[in-house]
């Protein structure tokens, strides 16, 4: 039984950044299903094309490390749905490896995913929510406070979306909700596929951290 009413949603708009597979799609299609209008953002567009029609939503293509990107896609969904009463930042990368034999650009790419892509898509949103009410959701991990081995990329960026999300609540609160959830380990997902690998999966996510 669903906590929340039919219609709770409706005449709101949300965005989510990543909602085109696994756990923010989950979420998109969630306030989509209470009413809202959807925009879903990721790097491909057919996944997000295909994505987006499950639940009748605006499909929005753009990568988080690009900022005037990212501020593109964000308008496009406020001319086409309207002012945003909540932006979900879930758009991730991860992979095991030690940070031994970890290159500079490896580190640097999830990071710059994680954590500048969360500021890109937060900032990017500030002048385009519906105020005072907007609610802005980072997706975080238990990366953030447990530190993990072979995770030292996503351990930092997670770990700094917390203490970001922390600054944004006392700097835009409370005309802007600011908040992080850390969802717990999601079978069926590209997350864990990487980070507990099956034996059929193994060597195609694992081969290069150990190089
Ligand atoms: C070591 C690796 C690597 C690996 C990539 N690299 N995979 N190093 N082991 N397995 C290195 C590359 O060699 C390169 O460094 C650098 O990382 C960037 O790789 P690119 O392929 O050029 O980057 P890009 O195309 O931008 O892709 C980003 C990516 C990719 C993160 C590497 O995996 C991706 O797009 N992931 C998105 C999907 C995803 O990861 N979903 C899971 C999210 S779940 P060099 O030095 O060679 O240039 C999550 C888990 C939460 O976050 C917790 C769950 C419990
Ligand atoms: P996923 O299925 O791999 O989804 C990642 C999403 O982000 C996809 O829509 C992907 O689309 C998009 N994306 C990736 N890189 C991007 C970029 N540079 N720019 C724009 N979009 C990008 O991931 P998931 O496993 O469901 O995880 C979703 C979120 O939950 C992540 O923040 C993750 O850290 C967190 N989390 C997951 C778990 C878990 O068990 N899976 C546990 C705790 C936390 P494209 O590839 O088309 O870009």
């Amino acid at each position: 039984m669903s906590a929340f009413s039919d219609g709770l949603m409706a005449n709101r708009t949300v965005f989510v950044a990543g909602g085109t597979s696994g756990i923010d799609l989950g979420i998109a299609r969630r306030y989509a299903e209470l009413g809202a209008a959807v925009a879903v953002l990721g790097r491909n567009p057919e996944k997000a094309a295909a994505a987006a029609e499950t639940f009748g939503g605006l499909a929005l293509t753009a990568d988080v490390r690009d900022y005037a990107a990212t501020r593109a896609a964000l308008e496009q969904a406020t001319t086409e749905l309207g002012p945003l009463d909540v932006v979900v930042s879930g758009a991730a990368g991860n992979f095991l490896a030690p940070a031994a034999t970890m290159s500079a650009n490896a580190f640097k790419a999830v990071v710059d995913i994680d954590l500048i892509g969360t500021f890109h898509v937060f900032r990017a949103s500030y002048d385009l929510l519906r105020t005072p009410g907007a609610s802005l959701i980072a997706i975080t991990a238990g990366q953030a406070v447990n530190a993990m081995p072979l995770q030292a990329h996503a351990c930092a960026a997670k770990a700094g979306i917390n203490q970001l999300v922390r600054v944004l609540a006392m700097e835009w609160g409370p005309d802007v909700r600011v908040n992080g959830i850390s969802p717990g380990p999601i079978s069926g997902t590209e997350g864990m596929a990487r980070l507990a690998p099956d034996e059929s999966t193994r060597e195609e996510h694992t081969t290069r951290g150990s190089r």
